[in-house]
This record gives structure tokens, sequence and C-alpha cells, in this order.
């Protein structure tokens, strides 16, 4: 639904559900932690709605298989990034504006960050494609309340997510590439300090689920 004039916009927004999304280099625990913040919003008697980029969607889930494919090594940075592009307007379309204009919180495992640190920043795709696609994330009203950006030394995640799972197209690009990705997260929580808060995955996984939670908490008030 697109806004008529400013006071709609302005009643929109505050009509608006939450929108909370988790970002992280590979095997940052953002799964885990996804889990455990669900369970604690659930227990304040508030129910989440969580996805996960690319996917969570019929659509979706397919270009994920192309997407993670290890089959397709050569894929085109530019292709890569339409993929995950389209992966998410089907996801927004279908689900993230529906839950939002419902009022609900919806927590996504990745989205438009992501794809600005591990195809722009480290995979070298012009920045002026993902412009034109935030100014239309904006204009759409389902740009993140919150972002979660759990950072993890990369070498430690990587060793993480292989103990967990066999490496995907994009897992496999190789340490200096994710390197890369997570500075390219840091420089965009440099960017946008209000939306996008840093929490080391490191250490104890209560320590960290409780500064997660704070930070919840004050966008709920
Ligand atoms: P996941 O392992 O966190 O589910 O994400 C799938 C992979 O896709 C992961 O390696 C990160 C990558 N990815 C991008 O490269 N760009 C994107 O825009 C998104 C959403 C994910």
């Amino acid at each position: 639904m697109q806004p008529k004039s400013l006071i709609e916009l302005i009643d929109m927004q505050d009509k608006r559900g939450k929108f909370i999304t988790f970002e992280g280099p590979e095997g940052s625990g953002k799964s885990t932690h996804i889990k455990l913040l669900v369970e604690y919003l659930k227990e304040k008697g508030l129910k989440a709605e969580v996805l996960r980029e690319p996917g969570s969607t019929q659509i979706g889930e397919k270009i994920r298989q192309i997407l993670l494919d290890t089959a397709l090594g050569d894929m085109a940075n530019v292709c890569e990034l339409y993929l995950y592009l389209a992966a998410r307007f089907q996801l927004i379309q279908e689900k993230i504006t529906p839950f939002l204009e419902d009022n609900k919180i919806v927590i996504c495992d990745r989205f438009n960050d992501a794809t600005m640190a591990y195809q722009v920043y480290a995979g070298k795709c012009p920045e002026f494609i993902m412009t034109g696609f935030n100014n239309f994330i904006n204009e759409m009203n389902v740009g993140p309340d919150l972002t979660i950006l759990l950072d993890v030394d990369v070498r430690l995640g990587l060793k993480r997510a292989a103990s967990l799972r066999p490496a995907d197209r994009i897992e496999k690009k190789g340490a200096e590439f994710h390197d890369k990705v997570r500075q390219g997260y840091l420089r965009l929580a440099k960017k946008y300090p209000e939306r996008i808060k840093v929490i080391s995955s490191v250490g104890e996984m209560d320590e960290v689920q409780l500064r997660i939670r704070e930070k919840v908490n004050e966008i709920l008030q």
C-alpha cells in the first residue's frame, strides 16, 4: 500500500509491526540466536514470524537452491546479486509486507545488508544497483527497524559452519572473500549506527543472547 501523503505515511509507520533482521559472516550463530529470541518473545506473550533469506517462499527456496549449488561455481557476480534480489522481492510481497501491515514482529535471517556485504563489498558488484533497490525498499516501507550484526572472526566462523554441514557455493568462496564480507558488514554498521547493532558472537551463548534481547526490547517499547 502506497501512502498518499506524509501524514498517511507517518500513520502507516506508527501502525506497522516491527522488522528485525539478523546478519553476520558465516558461522556467526544467527539461527541459534533467532531460536532463543523467539522463545524469549513467546515467554513475553509475543509471537514472531521467522523468515530466512534467500527463501521462505516457494519461489525463494528454488532460487536458494540455485544460489547455493556447488556445481554452479562460475556464476557472474551481477547474476548472483539479482537472484538474491529476486528472492527478496518475492518474500517482501508474499510475507514481509502483509505481516508488517498486520502489526506482527517479523524476524528475518539476512536481508539487504547481506547483499551489500557479500555481492557489493566482497563480490565487487556496482553499488548503484543496490542504491536503486534500497530506495525501492524505503518507498515500500520495509526497511528493518533493527539489525543485529553477529560478528565473528571469519576463520572461526567458517570452521563452525563446516562442522554443521558441507560447504555451499558461497561458503566455498574462501576465507579472503569472507574477510571482505565481514569488513563490509562492519562498514555498514558504522554507516547506520542507529539501526545496526554489532554484537560479538564469541563468548558465552547466554551473554550474547542477553545483549540481543536488550536491543530488541528497546525497539519493542
Ligand atoms: P545462510 O547460510 O545465512 O542461510 O545464507 C545463505 C548464503 O547466502 C550465505 O552464504 C550468505 C549468502 N547471501 C548472500 O551472499 N547475499 C545475500 O543477499 C543473502 C541474503 C545471502
